[in-house]
């Protein structure tokens, strides 16, 4: 079984995509990480957006790298989207998430993967396609209050800003566009708390399960 999840930035990906792991027991991977990982390292060396530097960081990632400091942080996020405009880049972190999706690790019979082209381009096959949605302002007040929760210091208008230029640029790339997949039940979440969210997913995939 493999489930992609994809959608915009502060959707509310993340968190169904932990809840659905949990009840189906599957390997996860948030695909973000990686190409956060990858912006990251690309940044120690240099200009994320010069297509050697983030070559490189493509070809060198482990999976250790996962875990670098500020990896949930914007400048990771800003990084992620540049970094993820390079098709060499995608080509290269595009066998990773193949492997994990079809040979998932831990003994685990199926994985979730959540992203922005899981759908379309990583898992075309996959049975279930889920793509999670919510208004601009929405996704921005839950980031807000998000890092407003960890501590961090944030401007509601430059969170809103950060999240558009983001979302436009990870439309507007020739290469794996972020959209939905033909075949994919896209959710609205802007009126539905997390639970309800999850309610709507679980529907779905034992209507599609039957
Ligand atoms: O989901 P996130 O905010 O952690 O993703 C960070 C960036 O990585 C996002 O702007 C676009 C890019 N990304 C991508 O292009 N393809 C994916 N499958 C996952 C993320």
């Amino acid at each position: 079984m493999i489930i992609a999840i994809d959608g915009p930035a502060a959707a509310g990906k993340g968190t169904l995509t932990r809840k659905l792991a949990k009840y189906y027991n599957l390997a996860l991977l948030d695909t973000g990480l990686i190409y956060r990982a990858v912006g990251l390292k690309a940044v120690l060396n240099g200009d994320p957006s010069d297509s050697e530097i983030a070559i490189q960081a493509a070809k060198s990632l482990d999976l250790a790298d996962l875990k670098i400091h500020g990896i949930r942080g914007e400048l990771a996020a800003k990084s992620a989207s540049l970094v993820a405009a390079i098709p060499a880049v995608r080509d290269v972190l595009l066998e990773f998430q193949r492997e994990f999706a079809h040979n998932p690790p831990d003994g685990k019979l199926g994985s979730i993967l959540d992203g922005r082209d899981i759908g379309t381009v990583v898992c075309p096959d996959a049975k279930i396609k889920l793509f999670i949605t919510a208004s601009l302002e929405v996704r921005t007040d839950r980031r807000y209050k998000e890092l407003q929760e960890r501590g961090e210091e944030a401007i509601r208008s430059a969170v809103l800003n950060d999240i558009k230029t983001r979302d436009e640029r990870d439309i507007a790339r020739a290469l794996s566009p972020l959209k939905p997949a033909g075949d994919a039940k896209i959710i609205d979440s802007s009126d539905f708390n997390a639970s309800e969210v999850f309610s709507l997913a679980q529907e779905f995939i034992s209507s599609q399960m039957k």
